[in-house]
């Protein structure tokens, strides 16, 4: 085996060299590039344009649902979504304790509680037992996330949410184009959430949708997030006393995502090609393993490609840290994603008394210890840059191993 960049060996990267490899995310297309000249020329900069006309059909479709609402950012999705619903005060929302922060800051917005319970240890979504176990009289709705794009078992959480009367929001910010038993994500529960900000597999730099099969839901949403105007009942007066905001999404990112629709398809392969190389590569090693989604025939992306560390395959002495100071010794890096889980990060500036969290023992274990995970944009790279990377990958998991 190589000398290890770490014990002073070659680097299968040299310093910075991976990043210059690794195309620009997110893409810009040419097709875009005109679209974005006419609309400024147009004077047609916002209130429902024609792409976002175009994509209230297209990204519904894309998704199996009938409606999408657009909005400027997934977290006022999640936020309109449970004000439609009616919920508020008293009332408990149940979200996994691995997501991002507007998952549970979503029930806060509305004066809800959050209410966090554990993760799958495979799948790092939502754990259904612990969303059942978590369930009280206030138990309004669950926000199962679909973590990194894999997906969360939707199967169970709806069955247990018809059980109890819970309403289903599903943030799907990390599963554009997903697919659980054929069905889109955002279509599997009662509505999906999605983010288009910079980071996202698809992205206008910022941006949100809500999806559902629900007309009235769907009005109801979209008038909560355009200060009270209706789109498909514009001659029914509003509701007196409904809260609504001015959320409004534009018409220079409704013509970038347009286009990134049409080639979300080729990226989502690409990505999945990538991460078939890599997996490959390092098939005969039991130190890692890669983060399942719940049902073999989910169509999943990779929002982070994320692997869990198998610990009693670890060398003597050998540790997480340690892997993460060879592989950045080798030019590459890799990490914890988010680092913290949703209420350690510092972004979560919630007093304790505003949200209930129930054990989270496998959030920990995967967080402070597991979980190895690098954002998508390296997948982009051509075959034979990740063949190097998974390379590199290989070189310092057998050197862990015991
Ligand atoms: C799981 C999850 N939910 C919701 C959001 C919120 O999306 P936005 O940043 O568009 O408000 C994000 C964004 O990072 C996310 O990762």
């Amino acid at each position: 085996m190589n000398k290890l960049a770490i014990d002073g060996g070659t680097p299968v990267f040299q310093p910075g060299e991976l990043v210059k490899l690794i195309p620009v995310w997110p893409p810009a297309y040419p097709e875009t590039d005109r679209k974005l000249i006419d609309i400024h020329h147009s004077g047609l900069w916002g209130l429902c344009g024609k792409y976002e006309q175009l994509l209230q059909k297209e990204f519904a479709e894309f998704q199996d649902a009938k409606y999408a609402v657009w909005m400027c950012n997934g977290t006022t999705t999640l936020e309109c979504a449970l004000r439609a619903l009616g919920v508020g005060p008293g009332d408990e929302v149940i979200v996994p304790g691995i997501t991002w922060i507007a998952t549970a800051a979503a029930a806060l917005y509305v004066g809800a509680t959050p209410v966090i319970v554990d993760i799958d240890p495979e799948t790092l979504c939502i754990d259904p037992a612990k969303v059942e176990a978590a369930i009280t009289p206030r138990t309004r709705a669950v926000i199962p996330v679909h973590l990194y794009s894999a997906l969360a078992d939707m199967d169970r959480i709806n069955t247990i949410a018809k059980k109890h009367g819970l309403h289903v929001i599903e943030d799907c910010a990390h599963a554009h184009g997903a697919k659980q038993h054929g069905k889109g994500a955002g279509s599997l529960g009662d509505y999906g959430s999605f983010s288009f900000q910079l980071s996202k597999l698809m992205t206008a730099g910022e941006g949100g949708c809500l999806t559902t099969n629900d007309e009235r839901f769907a009005d109801l949403v979209f008038r909560i997030s355009h200060i009270g105007n209706s789109k498909l009942f514009p001659e029914e007066p509003l509701q007196v006393g409904l809260e609504c905001h001015q959320y409004r999404f534009t018409e220079f990112q409704a013509a970038i995502i347009y286009d990134q629709l049409r080639h979300q398809p080729e990226n989502r392969a690409k990505r999945q090609a990538a991460v078939k190389i890599i997996t490959d590569r390092i098939a005969d090693i039991p130190l890692v393993q890669l983060q399942k989604s719940s049902y073999d025939d989910d169509l999943r992306d990779y929002y982070f490609l994320a692997f869990l560390l198998q610990e009693e395959h670890l060398k003597p002495g050998v540790d997480r840290a340690w892997i993460f100071d060879a592989l950045k010794a080798e030019g590459i890096s890799i990490g914890t994603g988010w680092g913290h889980p949703l209420y350690k990060s510092v972004a979560w500036n919630v007093p304790q008394d505003r949200y209930v969290k129930h054990d989270t023992e496998v959030c920990e274990n995967v967080m402070y210890r597991r979980l190895m995970a690098s954002l998508h944009a390296f997948l982009m790279a051509d075959p034979q840059v990740i063949a190097r990377w998974a390379e590199g990958f290989r070189k310092v998991l057998l050197a862990a191993t015991k």
